[in-house]
Order: structure tokens, then sequence, then C-alpha cells
């Protein structure tokens, strides 16, 4: 059932969405203490988008330090946060942000329960490396007693007709009938030029992302905060599970495309790719353009390269 909720612009206890105009840090210092059941976001990575200052790597830390406290405070006993992100490059060399944020979290208590690789296909083409096919989500909790829930969340069996076939359950179904849990590395396309949800930001969640921790995260009329909001997504995945949302954002024309999208959401009219979609495979789906020009495929034109350069090498 859609329902249509006031977006208040200051956190409200009795409110069930804010969308924030300001520094997250502004944000959060409206949140009484352990208010919050999940907090998901992905960081400005220090790469010099249009929406940061790039620091140097010192800097960054110390600033999303003071970000990081803030959350832990606001989070609940049984929450949970989702940091989401990639690599910081330094002089051609790949810093994984995740790994040098990581004691950040732990010499604030928290726990690491899963660094989640999240994988997809799109993304710049390198020539002096191998291009970036994936980003983290390290998955932290407060305490040891923590909000779980497995069921929403669970994927198609690869070979859900599998059956024991022996011992007291000979003969029956052996797997879940609600599916498999999904692991740790979940591939999801990314927002690019031709998924349904692109808008002119130039990094967002897919709602799908989102929705997936919201599920297993989080309980009915819990709040879900995302301290750089972008688009919204985080909100949105909140509340269509029935889930209260919140962030901050910095840029007014971000803040209109969130209003702009939660209210599409709330009317349901937002177009978002669904959760558990198959991945779209171009061959499968007869497009041309997956007959390679090069006679009988790419394999064949690199054996070809590969044998030139073996007999050059034994002339
Ligand atoms: C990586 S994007 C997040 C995109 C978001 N996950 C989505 O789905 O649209 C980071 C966002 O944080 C915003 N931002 C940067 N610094 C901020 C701050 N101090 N407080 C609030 N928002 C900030 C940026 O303008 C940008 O839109």
């Amino acid at each position: 059932m859609l329902k249509s909720h006031k977006i208040h612009e200051e956190f409200r206890a009795n409110g069930r969405v804010t969308i924030f105009k300001g520094d997250c840090l502004e944000l959060l210092a409206q949140i009484p203490d352990e208010a919050v059941q999940l907090i998901v976001t992905s960081p400005p990575y220090n790469i010099g988008k249009e929406y940061e200052r790039k620091l140097n790597l010192e800097d960054y830390l110390a600033q999303q330090e003071m970000v990081i406290q803030e959350c832990v405070r606001t989070l609940s006993d049984r929450g949970s946060i989702c940091w989401q992100v990639g690599n910081f490059v330094q002089n051609g060399s790949i810093i994984p942000l995740d790994t040098v944020l990581y004691p950040i979290f732990r010499d604030l208590g928290l726990k690491l329960r899963n660094r989640i690789i999240w994988r997809f296909e799109h993304g710049l083409h390198c020539s002096r490396r191998f291009s970036g096919r994936y980003e983290t989500i390290n998955w932290y909790t407060k305490t040891d007693d923590y909000v779980f829930n497995l069921d929403p969340v669970r994927v198609p069996q690869k070979y859900p007709g599998k059956k024991y076939f022996k011992g007291p359950k000979a003969g029956q179904y052996s797997g879940n009938p609600l599916g498999k849990n999904p692991s740790d590395v979940w591939q999801i396309p990314n927002v690019k030029n031709n998924h349904v949800e692109k808008t002119p930001h130039p990094c967002q969640f897919p709602v799908e992302l989102v929705e997936r921790l919201v599920l297993s995260m989080t309980d009915k009329d819990g709040w879900v905060l995302d301290p750089y909001l972008g688009t919204g997504t985080s909100i949105i995945a909140a509340i269509r599970h029935g889930r209260r949302g919140m962030g901050a954002e910095i840029f007014s024309k971000y803040i209109e495309l969130s209003r702009k999208r939660i209210q599409q959401e709330m009317a349901g009219t937002l177009r978002t790719r669904p959760m558990n979609k198959p991945i779209y495979d171009p061959a499968i789906n007869g497009n041309g353009l997956t007959t390679s020009p090069w006679g009988n495929g790419r394999p064949s034109a690199q054996m070809t390269m590969l044998d030139a350069s073996r007999s050059n090498e034994s002339s």
C-alpha cells in the first residue's frame, strides 16, 4: 500500500522522512543517542568529484572520523553501520578506503561483520592496471545482539531441485524454500547511463543494493540514516519497506532531486530496477553487437597475436 509522508527539513522523532540541507554533522547533532537502526552511506571518496574538495589522506580520514564518531553515538545497540567506499588514488597508487577507515570503526568498539564485495560491470577502462569493477560495503555492528533478518533477502538457489541422498531426510529437498544466503559478493548493476534509475548525479546507489541492507538489518518503523544522501536512495529504500528515512546533503540541486524521487516513490511512480532481477546478458538477448567483427571471435584473434609473438621469440 502506498503511503504519503510529510518530508521534514529537520530531525523529528515522530516523523518518517527528513531531508536536511547542510553538513551531515549538523543533522547528526539533532539526533538523540541510540535513535538510529541503520546508517548506510557512500561518503565522498576524495577523488575530486564536483561535490568534494580533494584533501590529503590524513585530513580526509580526520574528517571521516568526526562523522563516524557521531554516527556511532546515534546508533542503537542493535544497529548497524554500512560504509560503502572504493579506492582513493594517490600518485597512481590505489588505497582501498575501507582498509584505512577500518581502524576508526574498530577503535570506536564496532565489530566488522562482513566486508561485502559489490561487483559491477561498468566503469573506466584502465590501461596501466586492471579496470576496477568492485567496491566494498563494510558492515559493522555496535554489539553482538544485532538485527539480522536473512529470510527477506535470500536469493534463488542454483539447484533448487537438489535433494538429500541419504540419512533420515533422504528424498526431501535440501534447500530452503525461501532461497539461499546471498553471500558477501553481490553482483548488482551500478547506475550508469542506461540504468533505469540514472539521474544527473555522478554516483548514486542502485535502490536494490540499499533495499537488501534495509530488509536484513532493520525492523519496521526503524530509522535509516544516510549522512551523505545524494539523490535520496537510502530514504527511498527505507520508506519502500515501512521504515523511516533521513539524510543530509550539501547541494541544493541534489536536495531537489532527492525530494522529487522520494515523492515519486510515495506516489508509486519511481522506476527502479527490481531486487533480484537477473543480470542482463546481451548474448542471450540476441544483441548483434556481441558478434565479434574480428573473424572467429576475440580469443582466436588473441591466439593469433600470441602465436605470432611466440614464433618471433623462437626465430
Ligand atoms: C557518493 S555521493 C552519495 C550518493 C548517494 N549514495 C546516492 O545514492 O545518491 C556523496 C554525496 O554526499 C554529499 N556531501 C558531501 N559532503 C557532505 C557533507 N559534509 N554533508 C552532507 N552531504 C555531503 C555530496 O554532495 C554527494 O551528493
